[in-house]
């Protein structure tokens, strides 16, 4: 008889039917947390099921154990630009390395995280995958990848993976495969699968008369909700394609958008489905496989296999573009089978509830542009910006960001780098140690194109400075002279107050731009470290990687 263990996490439910079979390992690794309770929830149901297992962090996975592993589940998430987790790079390195051994004893299956909205979707799941299966390991179930929507997909994958533990072990077993165990509450709980839908209470452009640009605070209401998140967490929001995009594609399709179509949210008229139910900006990989299948177009199928005639195509095109450049008849079931479900954005929060209590704030840029001839607009910022007003309700959920959270110890010193929206979960961070009696110094980087219009937040930070919650602020105006001035300028200017700060058990957190900023102030952070500490670059970026395995260098970037 095998006894149902569990070493990381808390003690045993009770369990039905033990089961001879042998101890799945869960491995994970995580960016914002996903990943991670996912891996939980499939610990907690394999127990359930009475099948032993284990859950660690790739983090703090030590690579001898790999020996005695037979039944391995990894679950991962793709970070930035198609990279594995921080917490991951050791372990997915170390696979990768000569180093690596051999792995035919072992049966798998990965499950990835991804948004499918980037070129490398669920990229580091892909390569986990395929590196697994290089070492001689076997893969029981196919690998699932998931979209920004992943709960359904991951449940099946999840059943799926655990069935076939217990089949391939020989056994059957009376146990059912149970849903994701919940907590039982009182009322309804709102989550991503049962989204609320928060009243507009506020809504004000930030920048000045004249500006390049346009961000919009926003405040909603979670009243009656019983919705509760931390600074650091981020908002999912669902948006509505415009009128005008949904009335064109209905044109050039020669579809009225009376028909009745049957969609993942049930039967709808053509033009309600393709308003709320699927996207049709930006075109993604997806759609654009689909459509090129459809009308066998050989001219599709060759971008498609041309990494960056894709990434050229799929740039600032939108499947209005798609249809009009290659032109066919259509049903609407066939236009909708090809679209991509409607996908929340994402925005990270702005407020803290203890200061807020049942609102939440968000800062959200607009994105607007002209590209192949016609104006284009972002389809979750335009619907905020453009098709809803005070007193309208947007449908959202709260995703937790267990990686990007103040420090435990409130006296610890924070140093924020965060231009343009990426100082949205600063000022909740702000708000959140405004409360607080005893608190650590905190500085902030801020940057944005010009001083007299883009300045976001720019009383609130004042007045945080007077009442001593914010004691350093540094900016950066990149567009007020002829030289371009950003945050990681400001960064090493200030270095060696700087490094004195990450001394003195500083944590380092940054948020915005993942393709260039957030490289870049990582770039002056290591500069930084290797001059002030009079020490070569190897042992700067040693220092740095320390600082991320501690958890005192946390980025939210997009
Ligand atoms: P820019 O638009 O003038 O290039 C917020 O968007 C701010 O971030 C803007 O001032 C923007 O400047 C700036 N920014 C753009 N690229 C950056 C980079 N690589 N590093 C830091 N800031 C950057």
């Amino acid at each position: 008889k095998t006894t149902v263990e569990s070493r990381s996490l808390g003690s045993d439910p009770n369990v039905d039917g033990e089961l001879k079979t042998e101890k799945v390992h869960i491995l994970f690794g995580s960016h914002t947390g996903n990943s991670e309770g996912l891996a939980k929830d499939l610990h907690a149901r394999a127990k359930e099921m009475g099948i032993d297992a284990v859950i660690s962090d790739m983090a703090s996975f030590k690579i001898r154990e790999l020996k005695g592993i037979n039944k391995l589940a990894v679950i991962v998430s793709t970070h930035g630009l198609g990279e594995p987790p921080v917490q991951a790079e050791d372990f997915y390195n170390y696979l990768q390395s000569k180093k690596a051994p051999n792995l035919d004893h072992v049966q798998y299956s990965v499950l990835a995280l991804g948004d499918s909205s980037y070129l490398d979707f669920c990229q580091t799941g892909k390569d986990f995958d395929s590196i697994l299966e290089k070492l001689g390991a076997q893969r029981v179930v196919p690998r699932q990848d998931c979209d920004v929507d992943y709960s359904d997909q991951a449940e099946t994958w999840q059943k799926k993976f655990l069935t076939t533990i217990i089949e391939t072990n020989g056994q059957t077993t009376t146990a059912q495969v149970q849903d994701a165990p919940s907590n039982p509450v009182k009322g309804i709980q709102y989550s991503r699968k049962n989204l609320f839908e928060a009243t507009i209470l506020e809504k004000i452009n930030l920048n000045g008369k004249g500006s390049s640009k346009e961000t919009i605070h926003l405040e909603l209401d979670l009243e009656g909700s019983g919705i509760k998140y931390e600074p650091g967490d981020a908002l999912g929001v669902y948006g509505a394609n415009s009128p005008t995009l949904v009335r064109s594609v209905l044109e050039s399709t020669n579809l009225s958008g009376k028909e009745e179509v049957e969609t993942h949210e049930g039967i709808k008229t053509l033009y309600d489905a393709l308003t709320y139910d699927y996207e049709l900006t930006p075109l993604s990989k997806t759609t654009l496989s689909g459509y090129s299948e459809l009308t066998g177009n050989n001219g599709l199928k060759k971008i498609l296999g041309d990494k960056n005639a894709l990434q050229e195509y799929l740039s600032g095109r939108d499947f209005l573009d798609l249809i009009s450049e290659v032109p066919i008849t259509l049903t609407s079931n066939e236009l909708i089978s090809v679209l991509r479900k409607n996908t929340p954005r994402m925005y990270s929060i702005a407020s803290a509830q203890d200061v807020v209590d049942e609102e939440v704030h968000l800062l959200v840029s607009v994105v607007r542009y002209n590209a192949l001839g016609r104006d284009k607009e972002g389809h979750c910022s335009s619907t905020l910006a453009d098709r809803l007003e005070i007193g309208d309700k947007v449908k959202v959920f709260v995703d937790k960001n267990t990686r990007f959270k103040l420090p435990q110890n409130p006296e610890a010193p924070i140093i924020m780098v965060g231009p343009g929206t990426g100082v949205a979960p600063f000022r909740a961070f702000m708000q959140q140690r405004e409360v607080l009696d005893k608190k650590g110094p905190s500085w902030l980087f801020f940057g944005d194109r010009n001083f007299t219009t883009d300045f976001l937040y720019q009383t609130e930070w004042q007045q945080y400075m007077k009442e001593g919650v914010l004691t350093k602020a540094d900016v950066a105006f990149s567009r007020d002279q002829e030289q371009k001035h950003y945050v990681q300028h400001r960064m090493l200017e200030n270095g060696k107050e700087l490094f004195e700060w990450l001394e003195n058990g500083a944590h380092f957190y940054v948020c915005g731009d993942a393709q260039k900023m957030a490289k870049d102030v990582d770039i002056a952070l290591k500069q930084i470290i290797q001059q002030q500490g009079g020490i070569t670059i190897e042992k700067a970026e040693e220092y740095v990687k320390n600082l991320q395995i501690t958890n005192r260098y946390q980025a939210d970037i997009y």
